[in-house]
C-alpha cells in the first residue's frame, strides 16, 4: 500500500499556527520595511534637489571671483593701481583658488587658464597699449566665455524657480555681456580719439555700438522684471532695485551723451566720456553685487527649505513609525503576553490538576474576558473539587460506619457459637461437681473444653477483624480434610443430640489450600450450623448430615455441606447472602454473608443447590495449593 500523500500547508494554515508574538512581529517587520522604503526615496530624491541647488552656488562663487576680474579690468578709477595688481596673486591668484576648488566640478579648467593667460599679458603692458591692444577686449571675452561656462555647468542656467532663473541670467550672461559692449565703447573711443578717421564711418560705428550696449542693458531690464514677477515675497526688489535703477540712469546718461556726440569728439571731451564709463561701469559692478548677493541668499533659502522639508517629512514618519513601535509594545504587552500568561496558567493546571491557580490580567477588551471567564471556570471546578471531596469524606465516614457496625455483628455472630459452648461445658462441670463424689477426670475434661472455646471466641474476634481490614497476612497452606474433621469434633454434641447420621466423604489425596486458618473453620463451621438448624424437628426424611470434599480440577478444591432438611423456598435463594436476612425467629442473618466474603477473600465461590431428593447443598470451591508451584 502506498503512503498516504503528506498534507501540505498553505501560508495561510502556516500563518495561522505561528505563536502570536511572532505573527505581531511579522507585522512590525512588514509595516517598517513599508515605511523604510518611502523613506529612502524622499531622502534620496531630496538630496538630489539640495545637491542641484549647492552645484549652483558653487558656481554662484566663482562668479563672484570673475566679478571681481570684471571690476578690476573695467574699472578706470582705480585702472592704475589695479591693472599694477593684474599679475598679482590678489586676482590670478583669486581665480586660480577658485578653479582649484570649484572648477573641478565645472569643468572651466581651460577657460580659466585663457583668462588667466590673458590678465598676465594685461599685466605686462602699460595702461595704454593694454588698451589700444585689444587686449582688455581679448580678456573681456574671455571671462564671457569662462562666466557662460560656469552657468551652463553648475546647473544655474537649468535653475526650476523663476526668480533665480532670471537672476542667474543677469550674473551669467546679461551683465558680463554689458560690460562687454561698454569695454567695446570705451576701446572705440580710444582708438577713434587716437586715429582720427571718417566721421561717417565713425557715426555709423558708434550707434551700431551704442544699440548693442542698449540693447544689452534692455536685456538685464527684462530679466530683472521678469525675476520680480517670480519673486513671491519681493525681497529680491528690495534689496537690487536701487542698484539696477541707479545703473539704468547712468546707462541712459551715458548712451545719450555719445549720441549727442555724433558730430564730432573732441580730445577734450574724452575726460567726460570717461567719467560717464566708468560711473556705469561702477553701477553695473555694484548691481551685479547686488544681485549675485541675492542670488545666493535665494539659493541658500531653498537649500534650507529643503532640508526643512526633508526634516519635517522624517520627523513625521518617524513620529509614526514611533507611534506604531509604541503600539506594538502595547499589542504585545497588552495582548500577547496576557495571552502566554493564560496559556501557562492552562498548563500549569492541567498538569499539576491545581484548581486555586488563577491567570492575573484583567482589562475590559475580549481577552479581560476570557481571562475573567476562566478564572471564574477554575472557580467553579475548585468549588466542584471541594464538594466532591467534602462527599468523598463524608462517604467515607459512612462506610467506616457501616463496616464498624458489620464488624461488630460479625464478632457477636461468631462469637455467639463459642460462648454458647463454654456456657454448657461450664453448666456440665457444675453439675459434675455438685455430685457427692465428684468425678474431677471428668470436671477436668470439661474444663479443657471451657479453655478451647475460650481461645476460639478470641481468635474468632481477631479473625474477623483481619477479614474487615482485609488483612489477608494469616494465609497459610491447609489440609482442607483436617480442617473439616476439627470443626465436626467441635459440632460432636450437636450432631449427636439432635441424631443426625454424619456422612464424611473425603478426597484422597486430601486438597490442600492457602487460607486463614480460623476464616476458613468459620466458614465450615457456619455451614454445618445451618444445616443442623434447618433439619432440627423437621422429620420427613431421615436426618442426615454429609460433607464431602472433592478436586473440582487439577487447580480447585471443592466442599460440599449436605443437609436432608425442607431446604431453600425458591423466593428466598436470591437473598441468603444478603446480609441479616433470616427466616430463623432468632437469627441474624449473618452467617452465610460471612461465609461468602471470607470465600471470596480466598479467590473462591460460595453456592446453594437443592438437595437429593430434598434439603440442601451448600458448596464452595477454593483454588488449589501446590506446594512444588509456589
Ligand atoms: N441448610 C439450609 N437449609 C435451609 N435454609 C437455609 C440453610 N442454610 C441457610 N438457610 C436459610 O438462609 C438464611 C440465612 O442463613 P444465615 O446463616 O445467613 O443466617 P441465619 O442462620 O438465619 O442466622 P445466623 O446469623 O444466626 O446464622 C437462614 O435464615 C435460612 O432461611
Ligand atoms: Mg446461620
Amino acid at each position: 500500500m502506498s503512503p498516504l500523500p503528506r498534507q501540505i500547508d498553505t501560508p495561510s494554515v502556516m500563518f495561522k499556527n505561528l505563536p502570536t508574538g511572532t505573527k505581531l512581529f511579522i507585522l512590525c517587520a512588514t509595516f517598517l520595511i513599508s515605511i523604510a522604503v518611502p523613506i529612502y526615496g524622499l531622502v534620496t530624491e531630496k538630496r538630489l534637489a539640495v545637491d542641484f541647488s549647492r552645484k549652483e552656488l558653487l558656481g554662484s562663487r566663482y562668479l563672484h571671483t570673475v566679478r571681481e576680474i570684471y571690476s578690476a579690468i573695467l574699472s578706470p578709477r582705480e585702472a592704475t593701481r589695479a591693472r599694477s595688481d593684474l599679475a598679482q596673486p590678489a586676482l590670478v591668484g583669486g581665480l586660480a583658488r577658485a578653479e582649484e576648488q570649484l572648477g573641478a566640478q565645472l569643468q572651466t579648467a581651460d577657460l580659466a587658464g585663457a583668462l588667466a593667460g590673458a590678465l598676465k599679458e594685461i599685466s605686462s603692458q602699460d595702461n595704454q597699449a593694454a588698451s589700444q591692444g585689444g587686449l582688455v577686449l581679448s580678456a573681456l571675452s574671455k571671462a564671457q566665455a569662462l562666466a557662460s561656462r560656469i552657468g551652463d555647468d553648475s546647473n544655474l542656467a537649468l535653475d526650476p524657480d523663476l526668480d533665480t532663473y532670471y537672476l542667474q541670467n543677469i550674473v551669467v550672461r546679461g551683465l558680463p555681456t554689458f560690460l562687454a559692449r561698454l569695454a567695446e565703447l570705451q576701446d572705440f573711443f580710444a582708438t577713434s580719439l587716437s586715429t582720427g578717421g571718417s566721421s561717417a564711418v565713425r557715426d555709423v560705428r558708434l550707434s551700431a555700438l551704442v544699440g548693442l550696449a542698449r540693447s544689452s542693458a534692455m536685456e538685464v531690464k527684462e530679466n530683472l522684471g521678469a525675476a520680480y514677477r517670480g519673486n513671491g515675497d519681493g525681497r529680491l526688489q528690495a534689496a537690487v532695485d536701487a542698484k539696477f535703477a541707479a545703473l539704468t540712469s547712468s546707462v541712459h546718461a551715458y548712451l545719450a551723451v555719445l549720441m549727442a556726440s555724433a558730430a564730432g569728439i573732441d580730445t577734450r571731451d574724452a575726460v567726460a566720456y570717461d567719467r560717464f564709463h566708468s560711473r556705469t561701469v561702477e553701477h553695473a559692478i555694484e548691481a551685479w553685487t547686488a544681485a549675485q548677493g541675492e542670488l545666493d541668499r535665494l539659493l541658500h533659502v531653498r537649500i534650507d527649505g529643503m532640508l526643512a522639508k526633508m526634516l519635517v517629512g522624517l520627523l513625521l514618519i518617524g513620529t509614526f513609525a514611533g507611534l506604531s513601535i509604541i503600539l506594538a509594545l502595547l499589542t504585545h504587552r497588552h495582548i500577547v503576553q496576557p495571552l502566554k500568561r493564560l496559556e501557562n496558567v492552562a498548563s500549569k493546571v492541567r498538569s499539576t490538576k491545581d484548581y486555586s491557580l488563577r491567570a492575573d490580567h484583567s482589562s475590559k477588551d475580549e481577552i479581560g474576558r476570557v481571562t475573567a471567564a476562566f478564572n471564574d471556570m477554575l472557580a467553579e471546578l475548585s468549588a466542584a473539587r471541594a464538594r466532591e471531596t467534602a462527599e468523598r469524606v463524608a462517604f467515607a465516614q459512612a462506610t467506616r460506619l457501616t463496616t464498624m457496625g458489620e464488624m461488630a455483628a460479625s464478632i457477636a455472630h461468631e462469637v455467639n457459637q463459642p460462648l454458647a459452648a463454654i456456657v454448657a461445658n461450664a453448666n456440665a462441670g457444675l453439675r459434675w461437681l455438685s455430685h457427692a463424689a465428684p468425678d474431677l477426670s471428668k470436671v477436668q475434661a470439661v474444663l479443657q473444653r471451657v479453655v478451647r472455646d475460650g481461645h476460639r471466641a478470641s481468635e474468632v474476634v481477631g479473625s474477623v477483624r483481619a477479614l474487615i481490614k482485609r488483612d489477608v497476612q494469616q494465609k497459610a497452606p491447609l489440609d482442607i480434610n483436617v480442617l473439616i474433621k476439627d470443626v465436626v469434633a467441635l459440632l460432636q454434641t450437636d450432631i449427636e443430640s439432635e441424631q443426625l447420621s454424619l456422612e464424611l466423604e473425603l478426597s484422597t489425596p486430601a486438597g490442600s489450600v492457602l487460607a486463614d486458618r480460623v476464616q476458613l473453620q468459620q466458614v465450615i463451621l457456619n455451614l454445618l450450623t445451618n444445616a443442623i438448624e434447618a433439619m432440627r424437628g423437621f422429620n420427613a426424611r431421615p436426618r442426615a448430615l454429609a460433607i464431602r470434599t472433592s478436586h473440582g480440577d487439577s487447580d480447585s478444591v471443592c466442599v460440599a455441606v449436605e443437609d436432608s432438611g425442607p431446604g431453600i423456598d425458591a423466593k428466598d435463594r436470591d437473598r441468603i447472602f444478603d446480609p441479616f436476612f433470616t427466616t430463623k425467629p432468632r437469627g441474624m442473618g449473618l452467617g452465610l454473608s460471612i461465609c461468602r466474603s471470607i470465600i471470596e477473600a480466598h479467590g473462591g465461590r460460595l453456592r446453594a443447590t437443592p438437595g437429593h431428593p430434598g434439603g440442601t447443598v451448600l458448596e464452595f470451591t477454593l483454588p488449589a495449593y501446590h506446594a512444588s508451584r509456589s
